[in-house]
């Protein structure tokens, strides 16, 4: 116990950088908050039209879910890998980053977490991941379409490679992506959602 609540304090840490604010602030944009969706991710950093910082937010926010998982599977490995302290710190860190105890609680929607986190923990599941991300988003040009089916389709990718554990964990972190999604949703419904392509 004592070794998961290390993994799941590690990972809550590394997660709950706010990457979003710290490269637009370094890089002397507007703050996400205030702008779009007001959510602190790439593709609301995108929004304030600096391509570059949110290229780096996506990388960032990808990399911190990845290296809680690669860290903690380091100092406490298993030998089916991912060991389940490392499994622990990839939720903590999908935790950290859409709960972030520095912004009250307020943080981004997870999916560029979810990313690094699937990829760093099994990368056929990340592999799924971005595939499906990628599709949903050239069909639809909705950044959250791709995000919400991406993160429907890892659990599913991981019960096909037959990984339980994993199943159950990337089921949970894709209820709570598709929660955080509820205004995008919203605005899928009654066609307000910005497209990207036309104007996002
Ligand atoms: O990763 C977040 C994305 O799915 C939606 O972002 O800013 O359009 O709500 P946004």
């Amino acid at each position: 116990w004592l070794v998961l609540g290390a993994a799941a304090l590690i990972g809550y840490l590394l997660g709950s950088i706010p990457f979003g604010l710290l490269v637009t602030r370094a890089g002397g944009a507007e703050d996400p908050r205030t702008i779009g969706s007001g959510n602190i991710g790439a593709t609301n950093v995108l929004r304030t039209g600096r391509k570059e910082l949110a290229i780096i937010t996506l990388l960032l926010d990808a990399a911190k879910g990845a290296v809680a998982v690669v860290l903690v599977g380091h100092v406490w490995p298993d030998p089916m890998p991912p060991s389940l302290p490392a499994i622990v710190a990839g939720a903590f860190a999908f935790l950290g980053h859409v709960y972030p105890v520095w912004l009250r609680f307020q943080g981004g929607k997870g999916v560029a977490t979810f990313l690094g986190i699937a990829l760093a923990l099994s990368w056929p599941c990340g592999l799924a991941f971005a595939l499906v991300w990628l599709a949903a988003f050239a069909i639809t040009r909705h950044s959250s379409v791709g995000g919400m089916t991406a993160a429907i389709a890892t659990p599913v990718a991981a019960a096909i490679i037959n990984r339980s554990d994993l199943t159950l964990t990337f089921l949970l972190l894709a209820l709570i992506v598709l929660w955080k999604h509820r205004a995008n949703v919203e605005r899928l419904l009654d066609g307000t959602e910005p497209r990207f392509g036309s104007k996002g």
